[in-house]
């Protein structure tokens, strides 16, 4: 079987080469020139192939080339903030890309399976009432890439319906582990501390709102689940991919310094905070689990901890 990983020098993407690999598939990653192989350079058995996905030139030569039977698409500008900063550039690039790889696909190579990694971003606000979050709660998202990802799913929706594309679309909460990018909340405030213990940074840790609530799950059950949905997911359907346990953002920064044995003062820095931030995100991923028998497995303590450990093994 031949899969096609698009992101693959990400952080999901990293996670998701390893699991193929144990699945004994042949794996190719579309990596673009200035990528750098840092998450992947364990892994000898993986084909590189340098494709830029916004180029629709690019990407037809790609699938013309590798054929895949599964495609994960997990390639996207996937940081919330800089969605502020550059929003056309956030909602250009995720969704070209996609439209770039549905198209090419359509044309040269129509049996191919495609997961698309959606977001719970989209649901944005949320009331109280609506937690734990269904697919069928209405979209109200507050991001520049929020708005992208609700493009890349509705895509996915035409592309099944206009063109029979066997596409499943997971709306994936909150997921970190070891190689999370240094933006987000967890690596974040992680990397803030490993740098303390080692005496790179004076003992104050900076952080933004830490009132707001996310649903996390580890990204090896992540992977997991996106191997599964392909598989076994209906075609143009939306699965929700959530742990169903929710933790507010202070939470999860004092079960961090709890890991830790350094005194270190938290402060807000104003630069963190959002011109809106979704308030809480809450998952009921019941529709998945009864597909796909799917559940999460790892212990968000353990995460964090492997988490605080990948950034204390940094040099
Ligand atoms: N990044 C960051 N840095 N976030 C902070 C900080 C900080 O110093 N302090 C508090 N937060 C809060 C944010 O305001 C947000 O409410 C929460 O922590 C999580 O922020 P992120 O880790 O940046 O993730 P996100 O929830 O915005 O988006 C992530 O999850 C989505 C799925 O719901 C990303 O991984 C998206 O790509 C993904 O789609």
């Amino acid at each position: 079987m031949k899969v096609l990983v698009t992101g693959i020098t990400g952080f999901v993407g990293s996670h998701m080469a390893e699991f193929l690999l144990d699945q004994q598939v042949e794996v190719t990653g579309t990596i673009r020139q200035r990528s750098r192989l840092d998450h992947i350079k364990h892994l000898k058995d993986i084909r590189l192939v340098e494709c830029e996905l916004r180029d629709p030139f690019s990407v037809e030569s790609l699938i013309e080339e590798v054929k895949p039977d599964l495609i994960f698409h997990l390639a996207a500008q996937s940081f919330v903030p800089t969605s502020w900063n550059s929003p056309m550039d956030t909602i250009y690039n995720n969704v070209s890309s996609q439209v770039n790889i549905f198209e090419a696909v359509r044309r040269i190579h129509p049996d191919c399976k495609i997961q698309i990694a959606c977001s719970s971003e989209e649901y944005g606000h949320v009331e109280p009432h609506e937690v734990p979050i269904k697919e069928t709660n209405p979209l109200r998202p507050l991001s520049p890439y929020a708005v992208s990802k609700v493009t890349q799913e509705v895509l996915g929706y035409q592309y099944n319906k206009s063109y029979g594309l066997h596409v499943v679309l997971t709306r994936t909460f909150n997921h970190t582990g070891p190689r999370r990018g240094e933006n987000f909340v967890t690596s974040n405030f992680s990397k803030q501390i490993a740098e303390i213990e080692k005496g790179k940074q004076p003992p104050v840790l900076y952080v933004g709102n830490l009132q707001a609530k996310r649903d996390f799950t580890d990204v090896r059950d992540i992977v997991r689940a996106y191997w599964l949905a392909v598989h076994h997911g209906v075609s143009g359907e939306t699965y929700n991919i959530a742990s169903g346990t929710c933790w507010r953002i202070e939470e999860v920064l004092n079960k961090l310094l709890a890991l830790s044995s350094v005194d270190i003062e938290v402060k807000e820095d104003p630069q963190r905070l959002r011109p809106s931030d979704v308030e809480i995100l809450l998952g009921d991923y019941s529709k998945f689990h009864k597909q796909t028998g799917w559940k999460p497995e790892i212990p968000f303590d353990q995460t964090l901890k492997d988490l605080l450990n990948y950034w204390r093994a940094q040099p």
